[in-house]
């Protein structure tokens, strides 16, 4: 008998013995608390957006710490994502489409969720509510659709009108 078949057979003892059935259940209920630690995403609305703010300024300072390594001076790219610019690349067949934040993304919420769960890369779900608001502010403002003045918050971003928003056909159509 190899050795990787030992622990199947194992699995078989058990349940020959019965020892299966009464087996303590593993795990325990999540609690609500377990749970609002996961449950964290941002609507398309806003719907979701916890307390905090963030200025363009505040943001330069977080990007520049955690995520131009990564995304270069001002969101340039390289070695990763492109993060502004590349307006008008989308619908031209003779060149790449430049997909960033701007160029691309339909809604500023996404911006927050996304940032908030999945960055920096190496530390996700590090930075501070207000860090991402921050950080969502400067990444607009070098895209240009928000002023250098702008403060993100719950009510501010939602509002933001993002260049591609009509760039996407919601799915059905007749759901709209
Ligand atoms: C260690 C490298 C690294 C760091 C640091 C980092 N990122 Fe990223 N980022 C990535 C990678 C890799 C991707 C692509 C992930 C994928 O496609 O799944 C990405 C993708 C993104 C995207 C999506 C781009 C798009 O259009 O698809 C955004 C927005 C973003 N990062 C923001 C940030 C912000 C804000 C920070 C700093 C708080 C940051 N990143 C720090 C590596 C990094």
């Amino acid at each position: 008998m190899s050795s990787r078949s030992l622990p199947l057979a194992g699995f078989f003892a058990l349940l020959a013995t019965g020892a299966l059935a009464q087996a303590p259940k593993f795990g325990s209920p999540a609690s609500e608390a377990d749970i609002a630690a996961w449950n964290i995403e941002i609507s398309p609305d806003g719907a979701g957006l916890p307390p905090g703010a963030g200025t363009v300024a505040g943001g330069e300072k977080v990007f520049v710490e955690k995520c131009q390594a990564c995304h270069g001076e001002k969101g340039a790219g390289k070695p990763n994502d492109q993060l502004a610019g590349g307006f008008g690349t989308l619908a031209r067949p003779d060149q790449p489409a430049v997909k960033t934040v701007g160029s691309f993304w339909p809604y500023a919420t996404t911006l927050f969720d996304y940032t908030r769960r999945a960055m920096p890369w190496t530390a996700p779900k590090s930075l501070t509510d207000s860090e991402v608001y921050a950080v969502s502010a400067y990444i607009l403002n070098l895209n240009g659709i928000v002023p250098a003045d702008a403060v993100m918050d719950a009510k501010s971003l939602p509002k933001v009108a993002m260049p591609n928003r009509e760039g996407f056909s919601p799915f059905p159509r007749s759901a709209r």
